[in-house]
């Protein structure tokens, strides 16, 4: 496994590597690594013939500055986790490396951006956009990776990708649980003691409102997840939208779509974290 951290060398070590018409798929994470991320590897190392991963905490996309001071970062523990993985090639730039100039591009979503995260988070979606835009640019993978539990990402990722016309297949993979159901996250390490115990909540209420949605409105299932998950002390959800999973608009009947999918973000403390659920599926693969 090698770790790069400028572009031309990122640039030239791939160059050799296409020479030999070699496949490469890209994980592009934000480092704190843990499962998740490892499966998002695997996944790349089953259909490619060289894994990229980045690891590079994107300024230009956390609207929070605290947030950004607060995000873990570990870069020596995270070469030593992926060198166990299928991991070929580390591309850990700086900022000054993936931003030589400000960034000034204002990316156009349409409605995507509208609702969940991009209600929450101003600008956030447009930060992301920007960083996978250059980091595909640099590595020009055949395949990218990117985790189900960031669902709007993905749907933001998955325009982007078709509007610049990129010649990137982009791969959903699903997410990533501890036994408990919570969902993995580099966040949940941030978690006190008594935050991380109570933290399966999220998950556990998601599961057990799909067993009795399609026999109640779908209000009467938002109330029931934002009700149990306001009761835990210091827990608190900033929005839990019941939404069509292809254009994230939310549903108010259950017979609306094919595809619907429940989207939730909750501080634990100062700590946000978010989940989604499946509540029904019978047009997508994933
Ligand atoms: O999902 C993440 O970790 C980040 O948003 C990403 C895609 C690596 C861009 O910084």
């Amino acid at each position: 496994m090698k770790v790069v951290k400028t572009v031309e060398e990122l640039r030239e070590t791939l160059e050799v590597l296409r020479q030999e018409n070699k496949y490469v798929g890209f994980v592009p994470t934000m480092g704190a690594l843990h499962k998740g991320h490892l499966s998002l590897v695997d996944r790349a190392g089953e259909k490619c013939d060289v894994v990229v991963v980045s690891i590079f905490v994107n300024p230009t996309q956390f609207n929070n500055p605290d947030d950004l001071t607060r995000y873990p970062r570990d870069l020596d523990t995270d070469i030593a986790f992926l060198d166990t993985t299928k991991c070929n090639i580390i591309f850990a730039p700086s900022v000054e490396e993936v931003y030589p100039d400000e960034d000034k591009r204002q990316f156009d979503f349409g409605d995507l951006d509208k609702v969940m995260e991009g209600e929450f988070r101003p600008g956030h979606f447009n930060g992301v956009a920007q960083v996978v835009s250059r980091l595909f640019n640099m590595v020009k993978p055949d395949k990218a990776f990117f985790g189900l539990k960031d669902f709007q990402q993905l749907a933001i990722i998955r325009k982007m990708a078709r509007d610049l016309e990129l010649p990137i297949e982009i791969v959903p993979c699903p997410i990533m649980r501890e036994d408990s159901g919570l969902a993995m996250s580099s966040r949940n390490q941030l978690l006190s003691p008594q935050q991380r115990k109570n933290a399966p909540v999220i998950a556990q209420t998601l599961f057990e409102s799909v067993n009795f949605a399609p026999e109640k409105p779908v209000h009467e299932v938002i109330n029931f997840v934002t009700g149990r998950i306001n009761e835990v002390e210091g827990f608190e959800v900033e929005y839990f939208n019941i939404v069509n999973g292809d254009t994230l608009m939310p549903v108010q009947d259950w017979n609306e779509c094919d595809y619907i999918v429940g989207c939730i973000a909750v501080f634990a403390g100062k700590i946000r974290l978010i989940d989604n659920v499946i509540y029904k599926n019978i047009s997508h693969e994933c």
